[in-house]
């Protein structure tokens, strides 16, 4: 907490906590960044609220103790909301939970009240217009009154109906939810964020939260965003009883819905149902980081009321996040594909939240350094939403005589010295032949969503490489037999089953040799666009800064990592032996004259089809340059079904949207 709270005077402590609470305020809702936790912002604001209520005099109605924070940034369309977005009030034990019962049975004069309960999600508010059962408009927060519209970036969200199901819509409504980020794509994105030396988010929520906000509707589509609706604000149309009956008609209109609530008819099941979700809550896909418990009856709701931010009619419980303190024995430097320097924290080994932890990422140098973190350190450890441990702080009281840490300026693989670009957070070594950065780049290049070249898992690379048998991708084209029968574990078989995989990778479609290359920015749906686009790799390393930039999608950055990647000899030597390997740089004729049947055409996948797999389904219409989508709606040009089709099936009939089998959609796309 800053030195500005220590100031004794009431006005000077209330300005400065104003200030403090302000400036957290503009991370979270505007950086998605978090320097604090939940409790010690609430603390903050609690003594804020306290001295304004002593103070009445130094009040003021745009204080952050009145106001709900602001998500509203540059570059978005801003829209009202029909009905405001508020806040919720929080509470950390039974007692003050119950206190809210006792408020409400007072205001109600009720004996006992019933509740819904439901877990608390922690990710990014977020308000979904329907008019006439259309999906028209998402709009964030923002201010409570207007949001940004984020229409652009929710579309992508395949598990979202573009409309409502049923009969008896309603003919304008508001449902309320959250978007969030499952913590596997949370780790896949700032994986690669650390290697391209970007820095990296603290949390599942952060990332969902610049992931809606970003204005490149490219960028947002490689990043898989989820969501989940819990309430409903503005209605014209039939209303319902209770939160349990809103929140099952939710579900009805086959809106992604909660996977468990609880409905309890006294505070003591309410409190019931917390527990259990507290229990449970670990299985859910998204982070939860409390419970909210809302009045069941909603005809009641007005006669409670709301205060300037929060309905008083609902509470939030927050789940304490487990913490355990241990020593920082050291720091390690890791070496990723791309040459970013990462450090890691080695810890003596601790239990929390049922595992045990000895590492934890310390992210880039700027954030040792704005933690002040020292080898020898007693340090407090928590897990971020659960699951990927971060380390808080240091613990005051164990600091005696450890020195500061300075980060090395040379590479601790290869000796070579680090250098960190301007802009950057991340150090980097440059020496594209340092031992991790080769083993990074072939473990990228055989991944899933590169080559895909079974049998080459990360234990043989590394074998492989500390071998040094390979130095770069190419190598691998030259393995023989005898030399893969020398490595550990490896027979005749596992050594021919190798070399028929990378075989068979020779053939696989060129998007896939680009994505493997790892140039920085380029991930799959890059990848997909610019070998669409120019059909062949070689003349992509053709084309100039103005060429790229002239492309719907690249932004300046991209523009230059492209041409960096390919004015670097090395990294042409590398493509012309994988060229002389016979690896497919550009689309077969088939391909290429197919006239992109499906161009600009949205398709939806449905049931199992005869031969083809989902993937390779998805694979041929986006080669033919149409787009697939999880939910049929009037925009979808036609469903591609096989055996089992369900609800799909049945809109696409109801909406009179063409059904093609399998048989028919391989004769489209075959060379006329
Ligand atoms: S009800 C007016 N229900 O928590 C009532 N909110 O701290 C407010 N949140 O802005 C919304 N899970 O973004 C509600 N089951 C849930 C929730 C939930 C997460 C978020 C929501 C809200 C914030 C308040």
């Amino acid at each position: 907490m800053s030195q500005s709270l220590n100031q004794s005077d009431p006005q000077s402590k209330i300005n400065a906590l104003r200030s403090e609470i302000e400036k957290h305020n503009q991370n979270y809702y505007q950086n998605a960044k978090t320097e604090i936790s939940d409790y010690e912002y609430d603390q903050l604001k609690y003594q804020l609220e306290d001295l304004e209520s002593k103070y009445p005099e130094f009040s003021f109605k745009n204080s952050p103790s009145l106001i709900v924070g602001d998500d509203r940034n540059q570059g978005f369309e801003r829209h009202t909301h029909l009905e405001r977005m508020m806040s919720l009030d929080n509470t950390y034990n039974q007692e003050e939970l119950y206190a809210f019962n006792d408020r409400l049975i007072k205001v109600l004069d009720k004996k006992k009240l019933s509740y819904a309960v439901e877990p608390k999600i922690d990710g990014v508010a977020i308000s979904l217009t329907y008019t006439n059962g259309n999906l028209i408009r998402a709009t964030t927060r923002g201010n409570g009154i207007e949001g940004d519209d984020v229409t652009r970036n929710i579309k992508n969200i395949p598990t979202l109906p573009p409309f409502l199901l049923g009969s008896n819509l309603p003919q304008s409504i508001e449902i309320r939810g959250e978007v969030f980020m499952n913590r596997e794509e949370f780790i896949r994105i700032n994986t690669l964020r650390e290697e391209q030396g970007q820095a990296t988010y603290a949390n599942p929520r952060n990332l969902a939260a610049g992931t809606l906000k970003l204005l490149d509707p490219k960028q947002s589509a490689d990043r898989s965003l989820q969501i989940v609706l819990y309430g409903i604000g503005f209605l014209k149309g039939p209303s319902h009883e209770s939160q349990i009956d809103c929140l099952k008609q939710i579900k009805q209109w086959g809106l992604p819905s909660l996977e468990k609530f609880w409905e309890s008819d006294s505070i003591e099941s309410a409190w019931q149902g917390v527990q259990e979700l507290d229990r449970i809550r670990r299985n859910f896909s998204y982070d939860t980081d409390g419970a909210v418990i809302k009045l069941n009856d909603i005809q009641s709701r007005s006669l409670v009321g709301e205060t300037a931010k929060s309905p008083k009619w609902a509470i939030s419980y927050k789940f304490e996040s487990e913490k355990a303190e241990t020593l920082l024995k050291k720091i390690e430097l890791q070496v990723g594909r791309t040459g970013v320097i990462t450090p890691v924290a080695h810890l003596e080994p601790v239990l929390i939240s049922g595992s045990t932890v000895s590492r934890a990422t310390l992210h880039n140098e700027d954030e040792i350094k704005r933690k002040d973190l020292r080898i020898g350190d007693r340090v407090l450890i928590e897990k971020a939403g659960e699951i990927i441990p971060q380390v808080v702080q240091f613990i005051p009281d164990s600091r005696k005589d450890q020195k500061a840490y300075t980060f090395p300026n040379l590479c601790p693989s290869c000796n070579n010295p680090l250098k960190k670009a301007e802009g950057e957070v991340a150090w980097r070594c440059h020496n594209i032949a340092c031992g991790p950065q080769i083993r990074g780049r072939i473990i990228h290049f055989a991944s899933k969503n590169s080559m895909d070249i079974e049998n080459l898992g990360i234990a043989i690379v590394d074998q492989l490489v500390s071998k040094k048998l390979i130095n770069s991708i190419a190598d691998l084209y030259s393995l023989e037999i005898s030399l893969l029968k020398k490595l550990d574990k490896f027979a005749e078989k596992s050594a021919k089953n190798l070399l028929d995989a990378l075989e068979k990778s020779k053939n696989k479609e060129p998007w896939r040799l680009l994505h493997g290359l790892g140039i920085p920015g380029v991930g799959m749906t890059t990848s997909k666009d610019l070998i669409r686009k120019f059909k062949n790799i070689d003349t992509l390393i053709q084309q100039t800064q103005e060429s790229l930039l002239a492309i719907d999608g690249i932004g300046p950055i991209l523009a230059d990592n492209l041409i960096a990647f390919f004015e670097n000899v090395e990294n042409i030597k590398v493509m012309n032996l994988l060229k002389a390997h016979d690896l497919t740089v550009a689309l077969s004729e088939e391909t290429n004259s197919s006239n992109l049947v499906f161009e600009n055409l949205i398709i939806v996948l449905t049931g199992t089809l005869p031969t083809l797999s989902r993937a390779e389904a998805t694979e041929m219409i986006e080669n033919a340059g149409g787009k697939t989508s999880g939910s049929v709606s009037k925009k979808t040009a036609f469903v591609l079904a096989g055996e089992a089709s369900g609800s799909k099936f049945k809109k696409a009939e109801k909406l009179g949207i063409p059904i093609m089998d399998e048989e028919s959609f391989l004769n489209t796309l075959k060379p006329s």
